[in-house]
C-alpha cells in the first residue's frame, strides 16, 4: 500500500514549488529575509585599516566566538583565500614538527592528503582513508602525532559523529577544517587546536574570506617552531619570532571585501538571535526530512548508509533504482545532469548534483539557512523529476 501511495506521488506533477529553490552546497542559501538593501554600507568605500572598518572586522570575530562558544584563550581571525586559505596556511605554518596522521574520506579531505604528501612533501605522515560514504577509523589516530581532519566531509556527506577518539592528553595538535559543520555542528573547542571555517558555508554569506582559530598550543606551536620552507605573505602568521596578533584583532594581512564583511554581520545577527542550538536544529531537521521521504523511496537512499555518521549540512545520496545501476558511470552522470536540469528549468532547485568526484548522485544543502518547508516541497518534485527522467 505505501509503495502503492509513493508509485502514485512519483507520477503527478507537484503544484507548490519552494519559495526558495538555492539548494547548493556553496555559497549556500542566504538567511530567510536577506536582502541587500538590509546591509550597513557606510564603510563601503573606506580604507579597512581605519577605525570603523577594523571595528566591524573584529566584530565578526567577536560575534562568531561568542555564537560558536570559543574559548576566550583562543585566538580568531579573519584571513584571505577562504576555508582553502585558512586550512592551508595552518598546514604550511605548522606540519612538520612531529609525525602527522591525514583522515580522509572524500574531495576535500583529499586534497589536504594531496598538500601534505606532494606539495609539503611530509615525510613522517600516515594516510587513513575511506571510501566515499565511509569513515576510516579514528580510533587509531596517535595523541603522539598530528592530526588533520574534516569535521563534514561535503562531498560524501559523512561527519565525524563524536570526538571520543581525540586524546585530552594529546601531544600532536589537531587540524579541522570545519567549514560545513560551524555553526551547524556542536564542535569540542577544547579538543581541537586549529579550526577553520568560510563564510560561504553554513551561514550563507560570501565567498573570498574564511576564518582560523588557534588554541594556546597551536600558538606555542607557531611561536617555538619554524618550518624551513619559505612561506608567502599571506600565510605569514608571526612576526619577529612571536605570533602576529593584530590578525586576530581586526588588523587582515591583506585588504578584505567590507561588503562581504557587512553581509557576514548581518548573517551572524540573524544566527545570535536564533542561537546555536536552535541553528543546529534547523539542520538536523532539513536531515529529518529528507530521511523521511528517503524510506518511502524506491528510487534513492542516503550515500552515508550509517545513520550516526550522515551529515545535515551536505546531504548526499545515491540512486539505488537497478534500472540506474545497470548503467555505465558516464550514463549515470548524464542522466543525474538531466534531473537536474530539469529541476532547475522549473525553478524548484538549483546545484543539487553530486560533487564532480563522488559517485553520481545528488546532494542537497540543509544547513540553517534553509527552511525545512521548502526541503518538505521540493521532495515531490524530486520523485517526479526522476520518473520523467527514467521513461525519457
Ligand atoms: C570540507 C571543505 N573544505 C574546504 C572547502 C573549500 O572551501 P573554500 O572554497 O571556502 O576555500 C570546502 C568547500 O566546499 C569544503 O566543503
Amino acid at each position: 500500500m505505501r509503495k502503492l501511495q509513493s508509485f502514485w506521488r512519483e507520477q503527478m506533477k507537484p503544484t507548490t514549488k519552494p519559495a526558495n529553490p538555492n539548494f547548493s552546497s556553496g555559497p549556500t542559501s542566504k538567511r530567510p529575509g536577506w536582502s541587500v538593501d538590509q546591509l550597513d554600507l557606510k564603510i563601503l568605500g573606506r580604507s579597512h585599516r581605519a577605525k570603523e572598518p577594523k571595528a566591524r572586522i573584529q566584530k565578526i570575530s567577536d560575534d562568531s566566538r561568542q555564537l560558536l562558544g570559543i574559548p576566550e584563550d583562543y585566538l580568531l581571525g579573519l584571513v584571505p583565500a577562504s576555508d582553502t586559505g585558512a586550512f592551508e596556511m595552518a598546514m604550511w605554518t605548522m606540519l612538520g614538527a612531529r609525525p602527522v596522521d591525514v583522515f580522509s574520506w572524500e574531495s576535500f579531505g583529499n586534497g589536504w592528503v594531496n598538500d601534505i604528501t606532494k606539495q609539503l612533501k611530509l615525510e613522517n605522515t600516515k594516510l587513513y582513508n575511506a571510501e566515499y560514504g565511509n569513515l576510516p577509523n579514528l580510533s587509531i589516530a596517535n595523541p603522539e602525532h598530528d592530526i588533520v581532519f574534516t569535521w563534514n566531509g561535503t562531498t560524501s556527506g559523512v561527519r565525524v559523529p563524536n570526538d571520543e577518539w581525540i586524546s585530552e592528553h594529546r601531544k600532536g595538535l589537531t587540524l579541522c577544517d570545519a567549514t560545513s559543520a560551524a555553526f551547524a555542528m556542536h564542535l569540542p573547542w577544547r579538543k581541537l587546536d586549529v579550526i577553520t571555517w568560510s563564510w560561504q558555508k553554513v551561514l550563507g554569506g560570501e565567498g573570498g574570506h574564511g576564518m582560523l582559530a588557534l588554541s594556546p598550543r597551536a600558538v606555542a606551536r607557531l611561536e617555538q617552531w619554524q618550518p624551513d620552507r619559505p612561506l608567502p605573505k599571506i600565510f605569514r602568521l608571526t612576526k619577529s619570532g612571536l605570533v602576529n596578533k593584530e590578525i586576530f584583532s581586526g588588523a587582515t594581512i591583506n585588504t578584505p571585501s567590507l561588503l562581504a564583511v557587512e553581509d557576514h554581520l548581518d548573517a551572524l545577527k540573524w544566527a545570535k538571535d536564533l542561537g546555536l542550538e536552535k541553528l543546529i536544529k534547523r539542520s538536523l531537521d532539513n536531515l529529518d526530512a529528507i530521511a523521511s521521504w528517503i524510506n518511502q523511496s524506491s528510487w534513492i537512499s542516503f550515500l552515508a548508509e550509517d545513520e550516526t555518521i550522515r551529515s545535515s549540512t551536505s546531504i548526499c545520496m545515491k540512486i539505488v533504482d537497478p534500472w540506474f545501476a545497470a548503467k555505465t558511470t558516464a550514463m549515470q552522470r548524464d542522466i543525474i545532469k538531466q534531473l537536474v536540469s530539469l529541476l532547475e528549468s522549473e525553478s524548484v532547485a538549483y546545484d543539487i548534483g553530486g560533487y564532480r568526484d563522488a559517485p553520481p548522485g545528488l546532494r542537497i544543502w540543509g544547513g540553517g539557512t534553509v527552511e525545512t518547508r521548502d526541503i518538505k516541497l521540493l521532495t515531490p518534485w524530486l520523485d517526479w523529476g526522476w520518473l520523467k527522467v527514467k521513461n525519457n
